[in-house]
């Protein structure tokens, strides 16, 4: 798998794996599989490790911890802080290293900017656990492009994680831009919008009873039918290439941009050889070109996010 460097110099595979969906936030997540999964992706390559304290209270963390465990070397891990106060970050950060069983974290995110602390002070913490040994480099979360500078003025911020897909290509007017001038790479979550661009969701009734995505207005009545409307183009180009649409639409991301690594939620072995295949996948211009126009800006209809988590992204 050929590499991608983080902001702080760091090399890791071109795409990462995300651990979010193994603390059961899609429903019907299996914990061996996704341990095995994180062991597939490090014998492919896949070496950047995307958790967060938030994905089950510490569950996705301690699987994760599980699945390097005698393969730290290989492994560049990722988690997140759910607040902003340095009196959280304090002990957060140690909660996050004993769920994982590790000595120290390679980056550390905020995972939403939080409002009741400027980022200075924040940014200032997650520092100083730099000069502790615990953490090797920090990132942001859904922040604006006014905090990331400020946050990046206090200290230089390795990696912006937002979300970005053929569905959410918003990050392109501002965030891209940003992030490339400032050197601080772009992780681009939920790079298939949360499973609609594998084609495999056509309605709710696709999705578990406790499935999470049941509460996104995105995925919900005349929005879903909508946005599910909008496959065709990438499925019928797909199926001209003999790839599935994820992996197309995964291509798209690796090609289009060079400062952005997607980071895939893969639940499953299966899933990993899939990801995989998308660096064979060569796209043109056109082919870049078609989907670009297919997939434009606002294409989705319906929030990524329900009602009262809106306020807390771009912030
Ligand atoms: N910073 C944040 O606020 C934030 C928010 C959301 C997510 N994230 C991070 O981003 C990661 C990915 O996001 P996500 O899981 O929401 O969305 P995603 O990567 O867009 O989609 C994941 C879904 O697609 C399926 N899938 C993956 N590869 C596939 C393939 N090649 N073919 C068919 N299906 C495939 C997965 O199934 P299996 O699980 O069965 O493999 C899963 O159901 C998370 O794990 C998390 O680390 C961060």
């Amino acid at each position: 798998m050929p590499t991608r460097t983080l902001g702080d110099g760091t090399k890791v595979g071109s795409i990462a794996l995300g651990a979010m969906a193994f603390a059961g936030f899609y429903g019907g997540g299996d914990d061996m599989l996704g341990v095995d999964a994180i062991r597939r992706a490090l014998d492919r390559g896949v070496t950047l490790i995307d958790t967060a304290e938030a994905y089950g209270q510490g569950h996705g963390e301690e699987l994760v911890g599980q699945a390097i465990r005698g393969r730290r070397d290989e492994a560049v891990i990722a988690t997140k802080t759910s607040g902003g106060h340095p009196d959280y970050i304090t002990e957060a950060v140690d909660r996050s290293l004993r769920h994982l069983g590790v000595d120290h974290i390679d980056l550390y995110y905020l995972h939403r900017v939080d409002l009741e602390v400027p980022i200075e002070e924040t940014v200032g913490a997650m520092a100083d656990l730099i000069a502790q040994g615990k953490v090797r480099s920090i990132g942001l979360s859904e922040a604006g492009t006014e905090t990331i500078k400020r946050a990046h003025a206090v200290h230089p911020i390795s990696a912006l994680q937002t979300e970005y897909s053929l569905m959410q290509r918003e990050p392109e007017v501002d965030l891209l831009p940003l992030t490339r001038e400032l050197g601080i790479t772009f992780v681009g979550y939920s790079p298939l919008s949360r499973g609609l661009l594998t084609g495999q969701i056509r309605s709710e009734a696709d999705l578990a009873r406790d499935d999470w995505r049941r509460r996104v207005p995105r995925f919900q009545g005349k929005n879903l039918s909508h946005n599910v409307g909008l496959l065709a183009p990438l499925e019928q180009l797909a199926a001209e290439k003999g790839v599935t649409p994820a992996t197309l639409a995964l291509a798209w991301m690796l090609q289009r941009t060079s400062n952005v690594i997607p980071l895939v939620g893969m639940g499953r072995p299966h899933s990993v050889d899939r990801a995989v295949e998308a660096w064979e996948l060569k796209l043109d211009d056109d082919d870049i070109a078609e989907l670009d126009a297919s997939f434009p800006i606002g294409v989705a209809a319906g929030e990524r996010y329900p009602e009262g988590m809106m306020d807390a992204l771009g912030t």
